[in-house]
């Protein structure tokens, strides 16, 4: 198969590139670039379900949005089972990291909300049992449509298959909370198609998921950001020259890394009401680097594009690596080029002594950085740990050009509203 650069040749845009040469110089534990010590002490959000990815309720152009004073939050959330005999161990104990491990297999939406931007108060689910299609609902956005309280809620629907999905529904408030009412038809988006995006029958180990719509700032129409592996079967990527960018001697040899191939993908809406969607090319390629370039989505600042996207350390390449966490990008147009934030792409990473700490960073517009808690080492040597499946600390970054600095934490989970509306 082609390289990158040659396979995306008479597209409308060239994806950017991150390359081997710029994750080079990811580095872990740059105090500008690393998520501040999550003590093992952390409060749960609640004993009966885990939460991981977090989806603060927005508009289409990214403004997290209270309604009528109450701040919202979706997560994905599966049920803890302290008492199920599957998960108690060969002397009686709950067998909590099994337990957590397992938690994608049933992950579904579920609602909080909250006075205060923080001390959320468990909703319910989003959905009720069987109108979503597939076994799994995976990460997504909720956008508050309108002053009648719509909302649609954009997320992925996987096992079978991985496709884009979105429920349109509404929010409700009283003095006393908030409910989610409707959320009853799913309606499928579209799938990955094998020519641009990776499909399931090219490697059973793709990625095709966590939709991000918004509108864009400067042609005002509307698109779609989303996680994807570059089309072909596994293993015919080529990691040629511009996928390896300006290494030093002794850099040259890529050894495996043909098998990662993240993307992030765009999609561009055909109509208004985002019913209808053309896939464009990615706008940002990771082959040879990483293959996997989570939650995709976006700041608007100073006139720039801030594209971040959050990684792992397991799925690195051979020959590079970083930390868990969120990375960036910027550009000056939509379609780029962009630039790796930092030189390397590092925005905030997990301290090396707590690499698992947290993980699914989401960058506000106002520089708040909200994530959940993985698991935190309890000794020393880090072979005890605690399970989080709850809000991490919120902590806030500062956006200065192509640059990016660690300027404060807040509490756990501390996710303030940019603008109240006020439902009619
Ligand atoms: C990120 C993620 C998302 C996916 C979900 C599945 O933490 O891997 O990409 O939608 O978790 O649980």
């Amino acid at each position: 198969m082609k390289s990158n650069t040659e396979k995306f040749g008479k597209t409308p845009h060239q994806p950017s590139l991150w390359t081997r040469a710029d994750a080079l110089k990811v580095h872990a534990d740059d105090p500008t670039t690393t998520q501040p010590l999550v003590s093992a002490n952390f409060p749960v959000l609640s004993n009966e379900v885990f939460i991981w990815d977090t989806m603060p309720l927005r508009d289409m152009d990214g403004n997290i949005t209270s309604v009528d004073g109450w701040s919202v939050i979706f997560t994905l959330t599966a049920d803890r089972h302290p008492n199920d005999p599957q998960y108690i161990d060969e002397n009686g104990n709950y067998d909590i990291t099994r337990d957590w491990n397992d938690r994608h297999g049933r992950a579904k939406m579920y609602y909080w909300f909250s006075r205060t931007g923080k001390d959320w108060k468990l909703g319910g689910r989003v959905m009720a049992e069987g109108v979503s299609p597939t076994v799994r609902e995976w990460a997504g956005t909720p956008i508050l449509l309108n002053e009648q309280g719509e909302v649609d809620l954009y997320y992925t629907a996987v096992t079978p298959g991985a496709t884009i999905v979105k429920v349109r529904g509404r929010v409700v408030t009283t003095e006393h909370g908030v409910s989610m009412v409707g959320f009853e038809k799913v309606k499928p988006l579209f799938e990955a198609d094998g020519k641009m995006y990776q499909t399931e029958a090219q490697n059973p180990f793709w990625g095709f998921r966590d939709p991000w719509p918004f509108r864009d700032p400067n042609d005002g129409k509307l698109y779609m950001l989303f996680e994807g592996n570059v089309a072909g079967e596994r293993g015919s990527h080529k990691v040629g020259k511009a996928e390896i960018g300006d290494v030093p001697p002794g850099y040259e040899d890529v050894g495996n890394s043909r098998f990662q191939t993240a993307c992030v993908g765009i999609a561009v809406a055909r109509d208004e009401d985002g019913d209808d969607w053309e896939m464009l090319p990615p706008l940002l390629t990771a082959v040879g680097v990483n293959d996997q370039t989570e939650r995709p989505h976006f700041v608007f600042q100073d006139g720039k594009y801030y594209l971040f996207t959050i990684s792992h350390t397991f799925t690195y390449a051979d020959g590079v690596t970083g930390p868990d966490g969120v990375y960036g990008f910027v550009a000056d147009s939509l379609f780029g080029p962009y630039v790796p934030l930092n030189g390397s792409g590092l925005v905030l990473g997990n301290p090396s002594s707590q690499p698992f700490q947290t993980y699914s960073h989401c960058v506000m517009p106002n520089g708040l950085v909200t994530s959940f808690i993985d698991s935190v080492p309890t000794d020393e040597s880090g072979t005890q740990t605690r399970i989080g499946g709850t809000e991490a600390p919120t902590v806030e970054i500062k956006i200065k050009g192509q640059q990016t600095f660690v300027v404060a934490e807040y509490d756990y989970g501390y996710i303030p509203p940019m603008l109240d509306v006020t439902l009619k």
